[in-house]
C-alpha cells in the first residue's frame, strides 16, 4: 500500500442549482519521502485536492488514505486531530500571527501537538537562528515564508502540504524556498507536497502529476530529480 492513496475521489461544490465537479475521479498514489509536484493550470482542482488531502475539506465520494489511515471516513472529530497532529500546511501568502515573533509563531504550532521539533531548531534549520525575535512586519517575503515553514515543521507532521509557496516571492527567492522545501525533504525523509501552475518546478520532483479540468491527466515518476538551485524557468 503507498503512503498517500487517491482512488476515485470527487468534490463537487452545488452551486445554487448548479453542481461543480470541482476534482473529478481522482487517482494517484505518492510514496513515503517523496517530493512531489503537483501542476496545473488556474482552476483545474489543486487546491481542492490538497484541502481533501490536508483534512481542510472532505470529499464528496472516493477514498482517501494516508500512512494505513482512511482520512476519507474520518468525522469532524478525527479531521481535527489529524490536521493537528498529521499536517503541516504552508499557504502562499504565510498567514503568520503580526503580533507574535518568529520563534512565537513557530512555539503556537508545536504547543498544539504531540512529538512537537524544538522551535529554536527548526527556525535554525531554515536559515533563521538570528530573527527569532522579530515580528513577521520586520521580515522580508521569504523570511515569513521560512517561518511559516518552520512553523509546519515543528509540528513534525507525517505530510507537508504546500499551495503555491512561491506564489508571492520573486524569482530568486522563490527558488531559494524550494530549495529549502527539497533539502527538508531530502535531508529528513519527509514525505512534501507543493501545488503550483509552474510546470518548472515538476524538474525537481520525484513524482509529478499533472491535473487538468479536474482530472489526473498524467503521473510522471522522475528518477534523478534536478537540484532546486540549478532550476531555471
Ligand atoms: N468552495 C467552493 N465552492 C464552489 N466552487 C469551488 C469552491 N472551491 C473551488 N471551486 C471551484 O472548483 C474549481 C477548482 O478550484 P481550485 O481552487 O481547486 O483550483 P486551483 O487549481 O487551485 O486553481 P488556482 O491555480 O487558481 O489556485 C474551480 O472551478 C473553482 O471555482
Ligand atoms: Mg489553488
Amino acid at each position: 500500500m503507498a503512503f498517500v492513496e487517491f482512488r476515485d475521489v470527487s468534490k463537487i461544490y452545488q452551486m445554487g442549482e448548479v453542481p461543480v465537479a470541482a476534482v473529478r475521479d481522482m487517482s494517484f498514489d505518492i510514496e513515503r519521502g517523496e517530493f512531489v509536484v503537483i501542476v496545473g493550470p488556474s482552476g483545474a482542482g489543486k487546491t481542492t485536492l490538497l484541502n481533501m488531502l490536508g483534512g481542510m475539506d472532505t470529499a464528496t465520494s472516493g477514498t482517501i488514505m494516508l500512512d494505513g489511515d482512511r482520512v476519507s471516513a474520518y468525522n469532524k472529530k478525527q479531521l481535527t486531530r489529524y490536521r493537528r497532529y498529521d499536517i503541516g500546511f504552508v499557504f502562499q501568502f504565510y498567514n503568520l500571527v503580526q503580533n507574535l515573533t518568529a520563534r512565537e509563531n513557530v512555539e503556537l504550532a508545536s504547543q498544539i501537538c504531540r512529538d512537537p521539533l524544538p522551535a529554536d531548531e527548526v527556525l535554525a534549520a531554515v536559515g533563521l537562528a538570528d530573527r527569532a525575535r522579530n515580528f513577521p512586519g520586520q521580515l522580508s517575503g521569504g523570511e515569513q515564508q521560512r517561518v511559516a515553514i518552520a512553523r509546519a515543521l515543528a509540528k513534525n507532521p507525517k505530510l507537508l502540504l504546500c499551495d503555491e509557496p512561491t506564489g508571492a516571492l520573486d524569482y530568486e527567492t522563490g527558488k531559494a524556498i524550494l530549495k529549502l522545501l527539497q533539502d527538508t525533504c531530502r535531508q529528513t525523509g519527509r514525505t512534501v507536497v507543493v501545488v503550483t501552475h509552474n510546470s518548472a518546478f515538476t524538474a525537481i520532483a520525484n513524482r509529478v502529476i499533472h491535473v487538468r479540468e479536474g482530472s489526473v491527466a498524467a503521473v510522471e515518476v522522475n528518477p534523478a530529480p534536478q537540484s532546486a538551485e540549478v532550476l531555471e524557468w
